[in-house]
């Protein structure tokens, strides 16, 4: 539980040692205090009063030590959770920032979402709430029991047993609950995305499932939530009983064992100081178990924090990337890929297989490939999304890794799919490409990329608004102000990859005269869907399931009757008229 706690705080550690330091003192005070009742209890039983006033004083002053003690506690866990919501939240953002842009998938996304909200107030309230009665429950006992020794040795003995005892039975609870706990999270995550999707699709679900349809993967996902919710709420309650069962069992003991000493006594004459000592015995006891009771009290939120703890360890357990000591500027706008293969994790299949290519300066390669090839997953490797699992990835003569992030990023501007738009203005979203861009400039690249006339058309030009996520604009008008975004930035080398279905004849055009314009001045590595673009390239390489197996020229490839050759027949038979226009525009 420390590990995640110690990742999390980072520099702001001593404010949490300084806090657990504190609740043990509170603890030993609080059980010091307690101690002291064994004088005053003896004394004013056999009605010695005057005996037990200074006695009294010394409790009073335990109780007053105790009760400042405790605010410093309270504010000193305060201080904690406030670090951990303002300096965790930044250390995981760190930490994000640094990763692969590959680990950016829905799952994950969603997840971090969830730990920075929920998660982190959860592990925030820690300290505040739940630590400081656990801390002192733990701490007072031990001084109840150094006490119970002296006022009798069986007693003394039971309660110390009792400890292990009692640490074991809220392991096993908790071992127990963690998998009922683990798979309601897991259900909870799945049926809030379920949730989200559904709304999003309402209408592909209503087309497809008539009214009232396409609730049945939601209600699947919402039973499994239930269930497992009514499993965790029945282990839950499992284990609460056991806990508390367990510590009255001790509590039980500890009452056999006065009950067995007074018995000694009654066989014999009746002291009224051993009847004392057995009461005095008694009420610590109680207290010992009141502090026993607390600590059981509180192992199911402890457990659910430990959870979300868990989630902060995993996260951290990803790999960022390493930003080389001495980094190496890229020389030009080359790409080269040698012996390249790549699996998403250890107990995956290669999605690319020892792929070895070299891309010129300023040239146009255009890449294709069927679906599920691997031609978007070998454009990111490029952009370093992610990591070559073997050979090495080189951009303008040097391999990725041995560049910083700011000059892979500086040398590869791109146009993915779904680009996202940012809250803000067009212009400050085509100006992320190029920060210091003036406005004449952002016109520029919105005229090039056909955003002209939107801009022209809406009263604030420029300066509209793109809303969340750029809602009111339309999937082409996003992409080609993403298109914009690519322009501006003046990288040596552009990216792109279009999916068919994104692709309007609008921006279908847009796209092939940005290229047609940047060609010999960038070098562009393009997944193409148009045979223009196709005949155009310099280079065409294609991809089948992972493996590069024809690359070259395109008229030498069709001339050798290969797989593009065939690609091209194939296109041919099913758009007769577009390939007479591309091999008239290839012929040029
Ligand atoms: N993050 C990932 N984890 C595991 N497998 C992945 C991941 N991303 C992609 N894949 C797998 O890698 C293979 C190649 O995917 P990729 O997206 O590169 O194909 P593609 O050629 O771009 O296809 P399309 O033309 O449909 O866009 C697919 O089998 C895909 O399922
Ligand atoms: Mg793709």
């Amino acid at each position: 539980m420390l590990k995640p706690f110690v990742q999390l705080l980072g520099s702001d550690m001593p404010v949490l040692r300084r806090y657990v330091w504190l609740a043990v003192v509170y603890g030993l005070l609080s059980g010091l205090t307690l101690v002291t009742l064994v004088p005053v209890l003896s004394r004013l039983l056999v009605g010695d009063v005057r005996a037990a006033a200074p006695w009294l004083l010394l409790t009073q002053a335990g109780m007053l030590a105790c009760w400042a003690c405790r605010r410093r506690v309270e504010r000193a866990g305060v201080a904690v959770g406030v670090s951990l919501l303002q300096g965790a939240r930044q250390r995981i953002g760190d930490h994000v920032t640094r990763l692969p842009l590959g680990w950016f998938n829905a799952d994950n996304t969603s997840r971090l979402g969830h730990l920075i909200s929920q998660g982190m107030m959860a592990v925030a309230q820690l300290p505040a709430h739940v630590f400081t009665p656990v801390i002192s429950g733990a701490v007072t006992p031990l001084v109840i029991i150094v006490a119970l020794f002296f006022l009798h040795g069986t007693m003394g003995l039971i309660a110390l047993l009792a400890l292990p005892i009692l640490a074991a039975g809220l392991l096993l609870t908790a071992r127990l609950g963690r998998h009922a706990d683990q798979a309601f999270q897991g259900h909870f995550a799945d049926a809030s995305q379920r949730m989200v999707e559904f709304a999003q699709a309402q209408s592909v679900l209503r087309a497809f499932n008539g009214e009232g349809g396409g609730t049945a993967l939601l209600k699947q996902a919402i039973d499994r939530q239930r269930q497992a919710g009514t499993r965790l709420i029945y282990q839950t309650s499992l284990s609460v009983v056991l806990n508390a069962w367990l510590v009255q069992a001790i509590f039980a003991a500890l009452l056999i064992a006065a009950a067995l000493w007074l018995n000694v006594h009654l066989d014999s004459t009746l002291e009224a100081g051993s009847v004392v000592a057995v009461i005095v015995a008694l009420i610590l006891a109680s207290r010992y178990i009141d502090s026993l009771l607390d600590v059981a009290s509180y192992a199911e939120i402890l457990r659910n924090a430990y959870g979300q703890l868990e989630a902060v360890q995993r996260l951290f357990a990803v790999q960022p990337l390493v930003e080389p000591d001495q980094p190496q500027a890229p020389r030009d706008g080359s790409i080269e890929l040698r012996q390249v293969s790549l699996r998403h994790g250890p107990d995956q299949p290669e999605v690319l297989r020892d792929i070895s290519l070299q891309i010129a300066p300023g040239s146009l390669t255009a890449l294709i490939g069927a679906s599920g090839s691997g031609k978007t997953t070998l454009l990111r490797l490029v952009a370093r999304f992610f990591e070559a699992s073997q050979g090495s990835v080189r951009v303008g003569g040097v391999d990725v890794r041995q560049m910083s992030s700011a000059q892979l990023a500086g040398q590869i501007s791109q146009i993915f799919q779904g680009s996202y738009l940012f809250q803000g203005s067009i212009a400050d979203n085509i100006r992320i490409g190029k920060p210091e861009a003036s406005d004449a400039e952002v016109l520029d690249a919105a005229q090039q990329a056909g955003v002209g006339e939107l801009i022209l058309r809406l009263p604030q030009g420029l300066q509209t608004a793109v809303g969340e996520g750029g809602a009111q604009l339309s999937g082409g008008e996003r992409q080609r102000i993403a298109i914009a975004r690519a322009l501006i930035k003046d990288a040596p080398i552009l990216l792109v990859d279009e999916a068919t279905a994104a692709l309007d004849a609008e921006n279908q055009l847009i796209i092939a005269q940005t290229l047609a314009r940047l060609r010999g001045r960038r070098t562009l590595l393009v997944i193409a869907h148009q045979l223009s673009t196709v005949s155009m390239a310099d280079q065409i390489l294609v991809l089948e399931e992972g493996q590069l197996v024809e690359q070259g020229p395109p008229a030498v490839l069709r001339a050798s009757g290969g797989r593009y050759a065939h690609y091209l027949e194939q296109r041919q038979a099913a758009k007769g008229w577009r390939i007479a226009a591309a091999s008239h525009s290839e012929a040029h």
